[in-house]
């Protein structure tokens, strides 16, 4: 929020930003903001992240998962990961017109500082404000930019191959180029006995559901669901050539709003605790309630979480049998089973 407010500041108070003469102005990474309303007949918005492209949609502002074309004016919300800023900066590059602006606003805890002179190193000049504990940067493409620099950080931050060519994935997403330590205790523990209908929720460029899959043989289907739409293309190259039946959906989805009237016999879930720069405890509640009421009478929710996260009282109200199965030093797995949620006890099995 304090790099948003920042960037309408800037908009609104540094005339050299050409705001009101740009024909066609991109928003990428794009949120929500009550001065998008005036900018809406030139505006395009670039948002791969649910949330934000849901709060786009509620302002009534059309968003793609994907840009194309160029704009006089560019601004940029970048993420937190490093090389998919210094990427961000590169689609900038491609995006902008002949002597258009790329302006960007990033929160001082994201290594704004340091981002800014990166982008002048290869841009020449670079103008800057701070407000709101972030730092706005504003750049003009005149001169040449470094087309070298910028092809490599385009290529940093792409999809690539991780953990010695196993796996597909993206800097930017979750632990992008390394197995999460607790998903790792997770699967140790989940049985291989996991038969039904599956989902696995916040499944990234899918760890999780790449076990399921190969060692529960008794699956009929596995939903996987994502936010962030950069794991979707990661996880269907991870799942797609997994030797078995199951062709897993997989689902661009805001799971704190529900899974629709979908219903399992087993979730699985490493579920998130932070959103964007603050820690969110409510966010895993969030994601344990939506499973119980997405769980069949008989259904199983297997999850892990840090050790200091207060799940416990909520698995004892969501469910009638609710254990924790293991603990490290710093996660422990829980299991809960029938739910007791869920009012409409009897459900239908899905039709697939
Ligand atoms: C702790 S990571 C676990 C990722 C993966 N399942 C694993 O085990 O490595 C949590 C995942 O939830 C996703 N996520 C966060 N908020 C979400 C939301 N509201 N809806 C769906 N997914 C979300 C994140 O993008 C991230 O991929």
């Amino acid at each position: 929020m304090h790099a948003l407010t920042a960037l309408f500041y800037a908009l609104e108070t540094q005339p050299e930003i050409p705001v009101a003469t740009a024909q066609r102005i991109l928003f990428l990474r794009a949120q929500a903001h009550p001065d998008l309303e005036a900018l809406k007949d030139r505006l395009t918005c670039e948002q791969t992240w649910k949330p934000h492209a849901s709060g786009l949609e509620n302002q009534g502002i059309r968003h793609t998962r994907e840009a194309e074309g160029k704009y006089d004016l560019i601004l940029l919300l970048p993420d937190r990961q490093r090389e998919s800023i210094m990427s961000d900066f590169a689609q900038a590059h491609e995006l902008l017109a002949e002597g258009g602006t790329l302006v960007t606003a990033l929160h001082n805890d994201w290594g704004a500082k340091r981002m800014e002179q990166q982008l002048a190193e290869v841009t020449g000049e670079v103008r800057t404000l701070s407000k709101n504990h972030s730092r706005v940067f504003w750049t003009t493409k005149t001169g040449p930019w470094k087309t070298e620099t910028l092809s490599q950080w385009k290529a940093n931050g792409a999809m690539q191959r991780i953990l010695d060519g196993r796996f597909w994935s993206q800097p930017g997403l979750f632990n992008w180029d390394q197995i999460d330590e607790g998903s790792a205790l997770l699967i140790e523990h989940l049985p291989h006995s996991l038969s039904g209908t599956v989902a696995d929720l916040g499944s990234s460029w899918g760890f999780l559901s790449d076990h399921v899959l190969r060692k529960c043989p008794n699956i009929r289907s596995l939903d996987m669901y994502e936010a962030d739409a950069r794991a979707l293309e990661c996880a269907r190259r991870n799942t797609g050539l997994i030797p078995v039946p199951v062709r897993p959906r997989i689902l661009w989805k805001d799971v704190t709003q529900g899974v629709g009237n979908a219903c399992y016999d087993s979730i699985v879930m490493n579920p998130p605790f932070h959103d964007g720069r603050e820690a969110n405890a409510m966010l895993g509640l969030k994601f344990i309630t939506v499973a119980a009421q997405a769980l069949r009478t008989s259904g199983h929710l297997w999850l892990v979480a840090n050790k200091h996260l207060p799940y416990e009282n909520l698995m004892k109200e969501a469910f009638e049998h609710q254990s924790t199965v293991a603990e490290t030093r710093s996660f422990k797995i829980l299991h809960g089973t029938h739910p007791t949620l869920v009012t409409r006890q009897v459900r239908k099995k899905p039709r697939r």
